[in-house]
This record gives C-alpha cells, structure tokens and sequence, in this order.
C-alpha cells in the first residue's frame, strides 16, 4: 500500500502528472461550462426572467447542485494551482531558454501566452462571481419579485446600467476563446491521444467549441444592451 501511495505520490508531482491534473481539471470545467451555457439561454427567454429565475432558484436549492459545486471548487482549485505550478517549474529549469529556444518559431502564441491568458481568466471569474454568484447567494442588489429571488433583473441590470463590465465580458470571451483552443489541443497530447484519422477531427471540434461557447456567454451582454437600446 505504502508503494502505491509513494508511487501515486511521484507521479502527481512529476511534471507530466500536473499536465494530466490540467487536462483531466481543464475537460471537467468545460463540461460546467457546456451546462452553465446551456441553463443561461434561459435569459433569452421572453418571460420576464421567470424561467431563468426558476432554474436559478433550483440550482441554489438542489442538494445535488451543493455536492456537484464542491467538486466544481475542487476543479478550479487544482486547474488553477496546477498551472501556477507547472509555469513556476517552467521558470526554474529553463531560466534563458527563450534566448535560444526561439518559441516564437516553435510554438504557437497561443501557448506562449497562456499563462497571461489564463490570468485574464481568473481576474475574469473573480470579478464574475463578485457580480453573480456572490450577490445572488448574500442577496444584494436582487430583490424577490414573484416566487424568486430576481437574479434576472441583477444580470439585466449588470449588463445595461455599467455598459464597462458587457465590454470586459465580450472582451474577456475573446481571450476565453484562445485558452480553449490551446487547452483542448494540449490536453489531446498530454493524454496521448494520436490517431491519424480522428486527432485531426477533434481538434476541429474543440476549435468548434472554442469559438461557439466563448460566443454564446458573449451574446448576453450584447443580447441585454440590444433589448435596452432598441
Ligand atoms: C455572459 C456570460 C455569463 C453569464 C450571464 C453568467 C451568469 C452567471 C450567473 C447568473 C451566476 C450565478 C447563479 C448561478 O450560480 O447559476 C453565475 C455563476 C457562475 N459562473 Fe457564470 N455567467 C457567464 C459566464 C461565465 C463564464 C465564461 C464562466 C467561466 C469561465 C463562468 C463561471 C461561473 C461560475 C464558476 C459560477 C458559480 C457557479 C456555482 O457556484 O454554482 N460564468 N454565472
């Protein structure tokens, strides 16, 4: 048991095993992301904001929400502690690689900059849980209009009345875009999956992905601004 556990140990602090703690993290997270997508469509429904503050409400009541969100915590915690990691290790044992490795020519700026990408990603998350998530759960701003807390209304009003925060999410979608793209790619290799015929394939899918869900969040604040002006 010892062995294992030592053996376990080794390989989760080698660099390949923070790569597949990346990987493995990074295609939990995007399957969040395909159902938090999907839920939010509900916004563009013509109701008043009663489904979406129905579906709202189930997903802060749900006991398999709660369980589901610990695991969600987790994913994001490892995902980003993992990549503070691995780019601090990168540093360390290559300090003046980039004087004769020239990764301009041997890999793309999308990897170059992931981690600036990435840091986008979070600033992007913290401001978006502050707006959200965390004045949902403590109730500010949202008033309860019909049967539920008006989570509706705090998205409208985010979206319309401080025109700064729809251009950081549009913007910060564009950056989100390029960390899919890398990510997906890199995690195809990390996990060896090469197959001549259907690696090619999947990385036209996740291109797909990287351009659809990035757009789709993209669409909501222009989607509340267009409602207002027009
Ligand atoms: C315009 C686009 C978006 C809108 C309108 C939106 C809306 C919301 C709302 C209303 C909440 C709080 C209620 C809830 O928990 O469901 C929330 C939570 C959350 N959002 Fe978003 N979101 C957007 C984009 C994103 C993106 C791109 C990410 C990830 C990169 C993200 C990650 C999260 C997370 C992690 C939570 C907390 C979930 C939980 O604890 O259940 N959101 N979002």
């Amino acid at each position: 048991m010892k062995r294992v556990t030592n053996w376990f140990v080794k390989t989760i602090n080698s660099t390949l095993g923070q790569k597949m703690i990346m990987s493995l993290t990074g295609l939990f997270l995007i399957s969040f992301l395909v159902i938090h997508l999907t839920g939010n469509l509900m916004l563009f429904k013509d109701d008043g904001g009663a489904s979406f503050n129905a579906y709202a409400h189930f997903m802060s009541t749900s006991s398999f929400i709660k369980l589901a969100e610990i695991f969600l915590v987790l994913g994001f915690g490892m995902h980003i502690y993992t990549a503070w990691r691995l780019t601090r290790y990168n540093k360390q044992v290559r300090p003046q690689a980039y004087a004769y490795s020239r990764p301009e020519v041997n890999s793309p700026w999308t990897a170059r900059y992931m981690g600036f990408v990435g840091s986008i990603m979070l600033i992007f998350l913290l401001i978006h849980l502050y707006h959200f998530w965390f004045k949902y759960k403590f109730q500010i701003e949202v008033p309860a209009t019909g049967d539920y807390k008006d989570l509706y209304l705090l998205v409208q009003t985010t979206f319309v009345k401080e025109w700064w925060i729809s251009v950081l999410y549009i913007v910060s979608m564009v950056f989100f875009g390029l960390h899919l793209v890398h990510g997906f790619e890199s995690s195809l290799q990390t996990l060896g999956i090469q197959h001549k015929k259907y690696t090619p394939m999947l990385k036209k899918v996740g291109l797909l992905f990287a351009i659809i869900v990035p757009m789709g969040f993209a669409v909501m604040p222009l989607y509340f601004i267009g409602v207002y002006w027009w």
